[in-house]
């Protein structure tokens, strides 16, 4: 279907050595999908795959519909993608590049201009469209390399780590741009290894490692109560003995170990029904609370116990 991606058995050998191992995933239209996996797990040979920057060594990847691996300028006419940090010519302007970019990928000039203004608009850079590249931050150049992606109108967008090297504010900004371009019609490929950023901008994950799909499923399931959570607890009066131990017997949780005299670390496996009455019924042992929150990302749980397991 249009707007779909879909990697049948994707292989790529390195002098006998398998990078990517018979991969296949498939990404819904509309869907955003994070490609999580350590150093070396075979994303950006993926995605390198994608965008036809390598040729696979076996298995097809379509890209709406039409195989990337021998169709590769038809399959990439309606994808945008951010591969590696993009270098800019400094001395051109933001309007100049996607000027130029615009005429190497064969769109009428006015067409150019019309989107260059929107798509400058959509990364927030339209008040910088004529100061020259050489002066922007490294994350206003990514914001710059997502707006040439998004230049020729794709409805498919690939992305090896779009914040990776930016500073807190730039990653913000950048998955702020990504938030606003779920509500449109992209469905996005994105690699990523920072579990927090997967978890709050993807609506499903596909975990690999040496080259291999580990899991892929939605976030919502992935997180849910089919894996325990951390929850600190922290009360006013000092915990005792006895209290901990009739926390760690309540329902759901597997452990409870205090941080400090206030603080409770809580193993705690349930749904958010099950996360409310275990509150209540802490509370109902007279206990102060003072904050009762998740600690860590409920992604970090599974992800180590897959990635454990597969090395
Ligand atoms: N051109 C190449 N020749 C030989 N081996 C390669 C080549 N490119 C990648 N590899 C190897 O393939 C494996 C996967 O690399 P890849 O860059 O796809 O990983 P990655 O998941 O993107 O990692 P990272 O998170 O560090 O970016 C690594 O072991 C890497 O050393
Ligand atoms: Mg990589």
């Amino acid at each position: 279907m249009d707007g779909t991606i879909v990697i049948q058995n994707l292989t790529k050998s390195f002098q006998g050595f398998k990078a990517v191992d018979s991969l296949t995933l498939t990404v819904k239209r509309r869907s955003f999908l994070g490609f999580l996996g350590p150093n070396g797990a075979g994303k950006t040979t993926t995605i390198k795959i994608l965008t036809n920057l390598l040729s696979a060594s076996e298995g097809q990847a379509f890209l709406n519909d039409v195989d990337v691996t021998k169709y590769p300028k038809k399959a990439l006419a309606g994808v945008g993608a951010v591969v590696e940090t993009p270098e800019f010519y400094p001395f051109l302007t933001p309007n100049e590049t996607l000027e130029y970019l615009g005429t190497l990928r064969g769109m009428p000039k006015r067409e150019i201009g019309r989107r260059g203004k929107e798509v400058l608009g959509t990364v927030k850079l339209e008040e910088w469209a004529d100061t020259r590249i050489g002066k922007f931050s490294k994350g206003m150049k990514q914001r710059l390399a997502i707006a040439q992606a998004l230049l020729h109108e794709p409805h498919v967008l690939i992305l090896d780590e779009p914040t990776s090297g930016l500073d807190p504010r730039g990653m913000v900004e950048v998955r702020n741009i990504l938030k606003d371009l779920k509500k449109g019609d992209y469905t996005i490929f994105m690699s990523s290894h920072l579990l927090n950023e997967v978890q709050e901008i993807c609506d499903s994950v596909a975990l690999i490692d040496h080259g291999k799909l580990l899991a892929h499923d939605a976030v919502s399931s992935l997180v849910s109560s089919s894996t325990a959570k951390a929850i600190e607890v922290r009360v006013l009066q000092p915990l005792d003995g006895h209290t901990i131990e009739r926390i760690s017997g309540f329902e759901g949780v597997e452990s409870a170990a205090p941080l400090s005299e206030t603080l409770l670390s809580i193993s705690f496996k349930g749904d958010e029904t099950d996360q409310a009455r275990l509150l209540a019924d802490i509370q109902a042992l007279g206990l102060k609370v003072v904050s009762f929150k998740e600690s860590g990302i409920p992604l970090e749980s599974l992800y180590m116990s897959l990635i454990t397991d597969s090395r």
